[in-house]
């Protein structure tokens, strides 16, 4: 069986890949990418590196040929990806791919403010109406998001301002979800299935703040403020409101509509979603944020403080 992967070159890609690795022949293994060098290991690993654009729908159908099952790890563009999305479903169709996992989120409804799960409703719909088979990741919030990639700025300035009080969610870490596809991706019998991926416990984030400071022994302010306080933050730090592709602005790579909203949706209480999947598909427990702060504890204490003006 042959797998297609999108997505490979990122932090979720390359994860997925070291798991695929494990469990099948690297010949086997399909991996896409605009930049062909950036994969360049696991060519030399023996994988296939096959170019390919979400914006380039012909790259796509070359890029998927020969796949029984496709990974289709979402886009970047986060409120406007819903094109790029079409462009791959399509392509798989007419590839000729059998099955394909897409990574979608928790709390998929019409009224869920956040823009990000308007992509993923959107792109569900067209993946069931396809002519593929399919199953469907809801990964919730990433801890990793929270404590590796934001947590060393809310170290830093000793502050974490936002708009999700008094909402609760259940973060997971991205590790899990990744395996969690890959047991999908090489298993059997997991055909029209929808998968809620979500960590064991639902937490504010206010709540994630005391444990990232207790662990790391690093006093965090935790500011409460509303949808404008935080478009204020964000634009203050040279972050685009709307999507704007690879960029990385100060170690967030997200546009702040996307955040806005997202926190908006946790605050109204759209992602306090609990399910134990992880646990079905994977036979152990989700692991924690608190084990997620500690296993980055080294990192964290490390960051230095801000200097004061
Ligand atoms: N559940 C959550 O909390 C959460 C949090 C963050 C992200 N996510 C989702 O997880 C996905 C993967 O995250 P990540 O951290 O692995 O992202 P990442 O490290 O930033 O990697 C992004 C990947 O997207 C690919 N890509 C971007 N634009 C593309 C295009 N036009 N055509 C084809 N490929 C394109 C890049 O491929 P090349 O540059 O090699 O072409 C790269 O491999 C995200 O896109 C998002 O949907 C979920």
């Amino acid at each position: 069986m042959n797998i297609v992967m999108t997505g490979a070159s990122g932090q979720y890609g390359r994860a997925a890949i070291e798991l695929l690795l494990q469990r099948m022949p690297a010949e086997n293994l399909i991996l896409m990418t605009r930049t062909p060098t950036k994969l360049e290991e696991y060519a030399q690993r023996g994988c296939r590196i096959r170019r390919g654009d979400f914006d380039d729908p012909a790259s796509l159908v070359e890029a998927f040929k020969g796949a029984d099952r496709l990974l289709l790890i979402s886009g970047t563009r986060v409120g406007k990806r819903i094109a790029q999305h079409k462009a791959a479903i399509e392509a798989a169709e007419q590839a000729g791919v059998k099955h394909l996992v897409y990574t979608s989120f928790i709390a998929i409804t019409k009224k869920n403010p956040s823009v990000a799960v308007q992509d993923h409703l959107v792109t569900e719909d067209m993946i069931r109406a396809s002519r593929l088979e399919w199953t469907i990741m809801r990964d919730a919030h990433y801890a990793d998001a929270m404590i590796v990639n934001a947590g060393p700025n809310f170290i830093a300035s000793g502050v974490w301002a936002s708009s999700s009080s008094p909402g609760r969610e259940t973060l997971v870490w991205r590790d899990d979800c990744v395996e969690c596809a890959v047991a999908v991706l090489c298993g059997e019998g997991h055909e029209r299935q929808i998968y809620n991926i979500t960590g064991s416990e639902l937490l504010s984030l206010q709540e994630v703040c005391e444990t990232l400071s207790d662990v790391t022994c690093r006093p965090i302010q935790w500011v409460d403020t509303d949808d404008e306080g935080m478009y204020a933050i964000f634009d203050a730090m040279g972050i685009p409101r709307e999507p704007v592709d690879d960029q990385v602005v100060k170690g967030i790579s997200w546009n702040s509509d996307d955040m806005v909203t997202f926190e908006r949706a946790v605050r109204e209480g759209y992602f306090s979603v609990i399910s134990d999947d992880v646990e079905r598909l994977l036979g152990r427990p989700p692991r924690s944020v608190r084990e997620l702060v500690e296993a980055n504890v080294e990192m964290l204490r490390a960051v230095p403080p801000m200097p004061q003006p």
